[in-house]
C-alpha cells in the first residue's frame, strides 16, 4: 500500500512534542514525511526540515507559504499535524481544514469555546478529519479499559478518580525561567495554567474510558507560587451525563511526582486502575475477587488492545508509540475506515468548555458550573 503524505507545522528543533510526532507518524511505515514548516524562525525551519529528509521545495518558512504551495500541488499532503504553541492552533487548523486537508491538532485545540465550536462546524462542512492529540487515550491498556467498561465487565461506573500531577514547576527559584513563566501568564497561556495544560488530558481520559461526557464541575484553583497569576494546582469535582461522579487533581508543584498521570474507575461489579508510569499494565479487581494484573501483549487479550501493540509481552512501548497509535487510526480513517476512539474536534471543544467552566467556578468559590459547550447542551 502506498504511504500517505504527511506534513508538520511547529515541532522544530529542540521542541518538546516534535520528536514524538515524527517517531509516531513514521513508526509503522504508514506516512512519508513530505512537507513541513517547523519553526517560527523560517530559516531554521527550512534547514531542519531538510535535515529530516523533506525535499527543499517542500521545506517551508512558514505555514501560510505551506498552505498555498501544498494546495496547488496534485500530490498535496494527506495529513497536516499542528504542533505549534496553543494560541496559533485555531487559525492554522481552520485554514487547513477549509482548504480540504485532514488535520491532527495538538491540544488544546483552541483558546476559546467559540473557536472550538467553529472548528467543529468547519470540520463538518469540509468533510475532512480533524483529530486532536489526546494521545494517552491511545495506549493499548486504556483502549482495553474502555472496551471492558463498554462490555459491562465492571458494571455501571459509579466513580472515576484521575490525576495528572508533576513537580517540574515546583522550584520557586526557577519560576522566572522564561520556559516556565509563560505557562502561568494569561497573556501567553490564556485563562488557565495547569488545568488547561495537563488537567484536560485527565478529563479527556475520564470521558474516554467511561464513554461519557462531563456535564458540570466545581473547581478549586491555587497559585501556590504567589508570583504566578494562573493556577499551578487544581482540584476539580465533576459529574458526567450518565451520573458518574468524577474527581480530578492536577498539579505542577507536586515535587517527587515525575509524570503522575493515573486513573481509577470504580464500577458496581469491579474496578480498574492504570498508571502512565507503568503503562503496560491494567489492574482489574472484580467485586469480591482477587486483584489481577493484565499485561499488554499477553495471550487472549482483547482485540482492541492487541491491534495497537507491537512488541512482545512485558516489553515497554510507551509514549511515542501511543502517539503512533493515533497515526494508525488516522491512516485508517483517511483511507475511509471508521475508527472508534480517535479523538476529534468534539473532544477538543468539550475540553475548552470544561477549562472555561473550571475558571469560572474557581472564581466563584467552587460554584457548580455547566461544563458543556453550548452546541452540545
Ligand atoms: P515548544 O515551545 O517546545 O515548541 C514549539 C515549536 O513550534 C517550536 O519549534 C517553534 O519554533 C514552533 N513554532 C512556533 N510558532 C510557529 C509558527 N507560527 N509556525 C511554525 N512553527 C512555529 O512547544 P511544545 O511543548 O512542543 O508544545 C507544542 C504544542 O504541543 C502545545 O500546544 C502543547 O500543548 C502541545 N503538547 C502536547 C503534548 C501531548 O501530550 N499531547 C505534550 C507536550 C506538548
Amino acid at each position: 500500500m502506498a504511504k500517505l503524505k504527511w506534513g508538520m507545522i511547529g515541532g522544530g528543533e529542540g521542541s518538546q512534542i516534535g520528536p514524538a510526532h515524527r517517531l509516531g507518524a513514521q513508526a509503522d511505515g504508514l506516512f512519508e514525511f513530505a512537507a513541513a514548516a517547523l519553526d517560527h524562525r523560517p530559516e531554521q525551519g527550512r534547514a531542519f526540515a531538510q535535515e529530516l529528509g523533506v525535499s527543499a521545495d517542500r521545506a517551508y518558512g512558514d505555514w501560510r507559504e505551506m498552505l498555498q504551495a501544498e494546495t496547488a500541488r496534485p500530490d498535496r499532503v494527506d495529513l497536516v499535524t499542528i504542533a505549534t504553541p496553543n494560541s496559533t492552533h485555531f487559525e492554522i487548523t481552520k485554514a487547513f481544514l477549509e482548504a480540504g486537508f485532514n488535520v491532527l491538532c495538538e491540544k488544546p485545540m483552541t483558546m476559546t469555546v467559540e473557536e472550538g465550536e467553529e472548528i467543529v462546524r468547519v470540520a463538518e462542512a469540509s468533510g475532512r478529519i480533524c483529530a486532536v492529540n489526546y494521545c494517552y487515550s491511545a495506549y493499548p491498556m486504556i483502549r482495553l479499559a474502555r472496551a471492558m467498561v463498554r462490555e459491562g465487565e465492571i458494571g455501571k461506573v459509579r466513580l472515576v478518580v484521575t490525576n495528572f500531577s508533576h513537580g517540574h514547576h515546583g522550584d520557586a527559584t526557577d519560576a522566572d525561567n522564561p520556559r516556565v513563566r509563560w505557562r502561568y501568564d494569561p497573556a501567553m497561556a490564556g485563562v488557565s495554567g495547569q488545568f488547561a495544560d495537563c488537567g484536560i488530558h485527565a478529563l479527556h481520559m475520564a470521558s474516554f474510558v467511561c464513554d461519557d461526557h462531563v456535564k458540570s464541575l466545581s473547581a478549586d484553583f491555587a497559585s501556590t507560587i504567589p508570583s504566578r497569576e494562573l493556577e499551578d494546582d487544581a482540584m476539580v469535582n465533576f459529574r458526567m451525563a450518565g451520573g458518574t461522579v468524577g474527581r480530578l487533581w492536577t498539579s505542577s508543584v507536586a515535587i517527587g511526582r515525575q509524570h503522575g498521570f493515573d486513573i481509577q474507575i470504580f464500577g458496581e461489579t469491579g474496578g480498574l486502575r492504570w498508571m502512565s508510569e507503568q503503562p503496560n499494565q491494567l489492574i482489574y479487581t472484580p467485586v469480591g475477587g482477587r486483584t489481577q494484573i493484565i499485561e499488554k501483549g499477553e495471550g487472549g487479550i482483547h482485540e482492541e488492545a492487541q491491534r495497537l501493540s507491537r512488541v512482545a509481552v512485558a516489553h515497554p512501548e510507551g509514549f511515542p508509540l501511543a502517539v503512533a497509535n493515533i497515526y494508525c487510526d488516522l491512516a485508517d480513517a483517511i483511507r475511509g475506515e471508521t475508527r472508534d476512539g480517535l479523538p476529534g474536534a468534539e473532544d477538543g471543544v468539550r475540553s475548552m468548555a470544561a477549562v472555561h467552566a473550571a475558571v469560572e467556578s474557581a472564581k466563584g468559590e467552587g460554584a457548580w458550573t455547566d461544563a458543556r459547550p453550548p452546541m452540545f447542551r
